[in-house]
């Protein structure tokens, strides 16, 4: 049985959490290998809505591991937070089920603030992050001056770390003209007792997760944000600070390639965005704000309204050739239910010539115009439906007409926020079989 990794295939926030909840009654092990709390994965089970930021969304199934990897940058007062809500909504019982890695990078206070007051400064011109301390992390991180969770757990060695970084920050964000309450001897005492909050499940993951392997378990990898944020591969300089495409998933977990089997591709019917930077289906007019309402499209994470558009194809085949993608599962099609036609970016026109890959360079996507095709909608509801034959024709010409666009197969569709509400047309855990 294969190793499965899951990843957004545009802008993020494209139902990866849904999708990985789904997919975890077939896996053994749910594994995060990059990002932070910048993500916000929503599930949703009989009607109980749960987010996680930081935990992988494998968590509401008891008997099943969830991994947080030495690739992703972690807050551990988010952590702690995290695992407290989810004991006292009843999950999370055995903390055998929880492992994060004593190599993840912590994000610290000054990162944080180093995040928000360049931000701040940056006004127009601003990258729109989350606010969390992402960047700055993974720049002290290649840096090689990050401080990681192993050194939580000794406050001598955290003392020694956080004296050589501090000084840097508040020279950072003096020059930024923040404000910045950096207290030394207190952030060591509060994060030293946060290490010891987490230290049960912290140990040496890439060497649990070979243990798993060697054990015949199976993987599900867990990507956040998504392959246009990919910091090569996305819309550079407007993108995180992590790579999100599918080769990182072993990297950020201390595995080989050798590890992944199937690689599967997270979109909706439409797209969306929040932040700044190239979208060249973006749309500001009614249909724009329908689709917003419709989806309800404000982030997980902060709450911003999320940009809408149409789907583009360009960028999704973009998608199946940086992450090699081997299927996609589209989510959200029951927001499309009702509109008159619906379109599909096949190509991008700028200077008189229609491209039909991705460009390469960013200010020129910024500068494309999306080529449309045009679909009959459908007016029928798909909450209900449960087989590829139960969705109305023109839906499914729909999802054909993007599937021969992309050259991937769509193996499954999503028709609502609840984990049952959903259409699988091949198991990525049983490729091949009905
Ligand atoms: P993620 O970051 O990729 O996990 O996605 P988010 O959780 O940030 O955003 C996806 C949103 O769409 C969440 O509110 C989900 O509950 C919701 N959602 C997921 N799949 C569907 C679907 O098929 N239909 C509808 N209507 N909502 C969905
Ligand atoms: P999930 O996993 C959507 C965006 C931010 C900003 C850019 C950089 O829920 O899909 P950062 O805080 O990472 O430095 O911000 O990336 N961004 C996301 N957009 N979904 C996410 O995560 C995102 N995580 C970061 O809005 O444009
Ligand atoms: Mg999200």
């Amino acid at each position: 049985m294969p190793n499965v990794v899951v990843v957004g295939a545009q802008w993020g926030d494209e139902g990866k959490g849904k999708i990985v909840d789904l997919l975890t009654q077939y896996a053994d092990v749910v594994v995060r290998f990059q990002g932070g709390n910048n993500a916000g994965h929503t599930l949703v089970v009989g009607g109980e809505k749960t987010v996680l930021h930081l935990i992988p969304a494998g968590i509401l199934h008891p008997g099943k591991s969830c991994v947080i990897g030495n690739g992703v940058v972690c807050d551990p007062e988010v952590l702690v937070t995290e695992i407290e809500q989810l004991k006292a909504r009843g999950f999370l019982k055995d903390d055998k089920q929880l492992v994060v890695s004593l190599d993840a990078h912590v994000i610290m206070p000054w990162h944080q603030a180093i995040d928000v007051a360049r931000e701040q400064s940056m006004g127009q011109g601003k990258i729109g992050t989350t606010g969390r301390g992402i960047g700055p992390t993974y720049e002290d991180k290649v840096a090689r001056r990050g401080i990681r969770i192993r050194d939580l757990l000794d406050e001598a060695r955290l003392a020694r770390k956080v004296k050589d970084r501090v000084a840097l920050a508040r020279e950072e964000l003096a020059r930024l003209g923040a404000k910045a309450d950096l207290d030394e001897a207190a952030i060591v005492k509060k994060y030293a007792a946060l290490g010891r909050r987490i230290t049960p499940y912290v140990t040496d993951a890439s060497l649990w997760l070979h243990g798993a392997l060697k054990q015949g378990k199976q993987l599900l990898f867990e990507g956040a944000q998504g392959t246009m944020l990919d910091v090569d591969h996305g819309t550079y300089p407007f993108v995180t600070s992590s790579n999100t495409v599918a080769g990182n998933a072993v990297v950020g977990c201390g595995l080989g390639p050798t590890a992944v089997d199937y690689v599967l591709g997270i979109s909706k019917a439409y797209s969306t965005r929040v932040g700044s930077g190239p979208y060249p289906t973006e749309l500001k007019d009614d249909t724009g704000e329908r689709l917003r309402k419709l989806g309800g499209e404000y982030g997980a994470t902060t709450g911003r309204p999320r940009r809408t558009g149409w789907l583009d194809a360009v960028a999704l085949r973009y998608a199946a050739r940086v992450n090699g993608l081997s299927g996609i599962a589209m989510t959200k099609l029951d927001v499309l239910t009702g509109f008159e036609t619906v379109k599909i970016a096949v190509g991008y026109r700028t200077g008189g010539k229609v491209l039909e890959e991705m460009p390469s360079d960013p200010e020129l996507i910024e500068r494309c115009e999306p080529v449309y095709e045009e679909l009959p909608g459908w007016t029928e509801k798909l909450e209900k439906l449960r087989t590829w034959d139960d969705l109305p024709p023109r839906a499914r010409a729909y999802v054909k007409r993007v599937e021969e666009r992309v050259g991937v197969k769509v193996i499954g569709c999503s028709v609502g926020a609840d984990r049952g509400e959903t259409i699988l047309v091949e198991n990525p855990f049983r490729p091949g079989a009905k």
